[in-house]
Formats: C-alpha cells, sequence, structure tokens
C-alpha cells in the first residue's frame, strides 16, 4: 500500500510573512496528519521561515528547484547542500515551467535528480505532455521518453526514494483537468516504464502524484484512481482551506 503524499508548489508566490501566515494556517489543520505526507514548497526566500513553522509537526519542507552541484561558482544558483542546510525533505524538480522557461532538459533533471539522491533529498520528478502533444497523439511517447530521461540510473535506492509528478502541461493553471481516466491511463503507463527500467517491486512502491488544477471538487476522484498517489498542487496550495480540503480528501484513500 503507497501512502498518498500531496504537496504545495507555491510556485513564485508569497512574501516571507505571507508564507509564514499560511503555513501556520495549514498546520493548524495538519500538523498530526499521519495518513498522508504533506510537503510545503514554498519559494527559496521562504524556506527558513516556513521550516521553523513547521518544525516539529508531521508536515515536510520542499524546494521547487536546485543545481546539479554540490557548491561553487554558479552565481544565483541554490544548491542541495543548501536546501540540507534549512531541513528541506524533498525538491521539485524538471516542472513544466523550468522545462518550458529555463530549458531544462531531461539531462539536466537527471543530473540533478542524482545530486539529490545523493544527499538524502527526495526528489519529485515532473513529466508531462503540451496540449499539442496530446493532441497529435503523442502523450504516452512523450512521458515515457521523460521517463526514461529524468529518471535514469537511480539505482532501486534512488528510484524507491523518488516520487514522480505527472503534469499535463495543458491542465497546469488552466482550470482544465486531466479526466480522472485520462490521468490514471498516464499513471499506468509510467508504472510500466518503471517497471521496464527497474523491476515489478520499484514499479508496485514508487509513489506518483498527479498535478493540474488539482481542486478540492475533483481531489477524491483523482485521488482514488488505483495509481493516483496523491497530488502536486499549484493555486489551490497558495489558499489554505483549499489545500486542506485537498490532503483530507486524499486521506480518504489511504
Ligand atoms: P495548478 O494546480 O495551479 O494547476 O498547478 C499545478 C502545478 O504546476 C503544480 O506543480
Amino acid at each position: 500500500m503507497r501512502k498518498p503524499i500531496v504537496a504545495g508548489n507555491w510556485k513564485m508566490n508569497k512574501t516571507v510573512a505571507e508564507a509564514i501566515d499560511l503555513a501556520e494556517s495549514i498546520k493548524r489543520d495538519l500538523a498530526a496528519c499521519q495518513k498522508v505526507d504533506v510537503v510545503l514548497c514554498p519559494p527559496f526566500t521562504a524556506l527558513s521561515a516556513v521550516g521553523n513553522v513547521i518544525s516539529g509537526t508531521q508536515i515536510d519542507l520542499g524546494a521547487q528547484n536546485m543545481h546539479w552541484e554540490k557548491s561553487g561558482a554558479y552565481t544565483g544558483e541554490i544548491s542541495p547542500e543548501m536546501l540540507r542546510d534549512l531541513f528541506c525533505h524533498y525538491v521539485i524538480l524538471g516542472h513544466s515551467e523550468r522545462r518550458q522557461y529555463f530549458g531544462e532538459t531531461d539531462e539536466i533533471v537527471n543530473r540533478k535528480a542524482k545530486t539529490a539522491l545523493a544527499l538524502n533529498l527526495h526528489p519529485i520528478v515532473c513529466v508531462g505532455e503540451t496540449l499539442e502533444e496530446r493532441k497529435a497523439g503523442r502523450t504516452n511517447e512523450v512521458v515515457e521518453k521523460q521517463v526514461r530521461g529524468s529518471l535514469a540510473d537511480f539505482g532501486a535506492r534512488g528510484w524507491l526514494e523518488s516520487i514522480i509528478a505527472y503534469e499535463p502541461v495543458w491542465a497546469i493553471g488552466t482550470g482544465l483537468t486531466a479526466s480522472p481516466a485520462q490521468a490514471q491511463e498516464v499513471h499506468a503507463l509510467i508504472r510500466s516504464v518503471l517497471q521496464d527500467i527497474s523491476d515489478e517491486h520499484v514499479a508496485k512502491s514508487v509513489r506518483i502524484q498527479y498535478g493540474g488544477s488539482v481542486k478540492p471538487g475533483n481531489a477524491a476522484e483523482l485521488f482514488g484512481q488505483p495509481d493516483i498517489d496523491g497530488g502536486l498542487i499549484g493555486g489551490a496550495a497558495l489558499d489554505a482551506s483549499s489545500f486542506i480540503d485537498i490532503v483530507l480528501a486524499a486521506q480518504e484513500t489511504a
């Protein structure tokens, strides 16, 4: 039985004061949440403050990106060691916004994920097709290529420590959600690719989140699918009560 994991990706939103407020509100309801892994991913500037708010609770801290090197002359970048220093346990890698606007390729994502694993950070590796690719019937091909490239050569321990997030690009921030059946189909495909690159145990154990316009109203049905193990939440994670309701929906399936 895989434990659901719900992560809030706050993207480039919230000042430190706003982030503290949001984390405090979420903490009031979810501090002791046991059945679902709850992760907050504020921007870098608020990691420390949010980490302080959730310290000693069941809620974990995650970052939204990192560099592939542990340290060095990379002006403006943040290293995985710095994230560990702030008690981050997770890091989102290869989000479609990073692939689209910052040129991240599967090779870069793979390099980052391997460094994250070496430093005991759980990578949340994002994959997903664009609307054009879906319309052209290329969804499976695109997602398979991303999974093979981004998650190459992790080794069994590395795969088991990783989370995959399937986020169809056309569903992100658009209000369009993949139907539960559409999402389930791709999640099952991802599991079959995992089986091919690793083994059955890994394929059955790795948690695969769905992301893309998840809201309190559609979360239960999505999370009820056999291969969907929670969600990566954008817009709805910026509102405490919406995020809490989404976590509670995941709890129902646990
Ligand atoms: P939305 O929930 O705003 O569609 O964003 C999803 C996402 O990109 C999470 O990483």
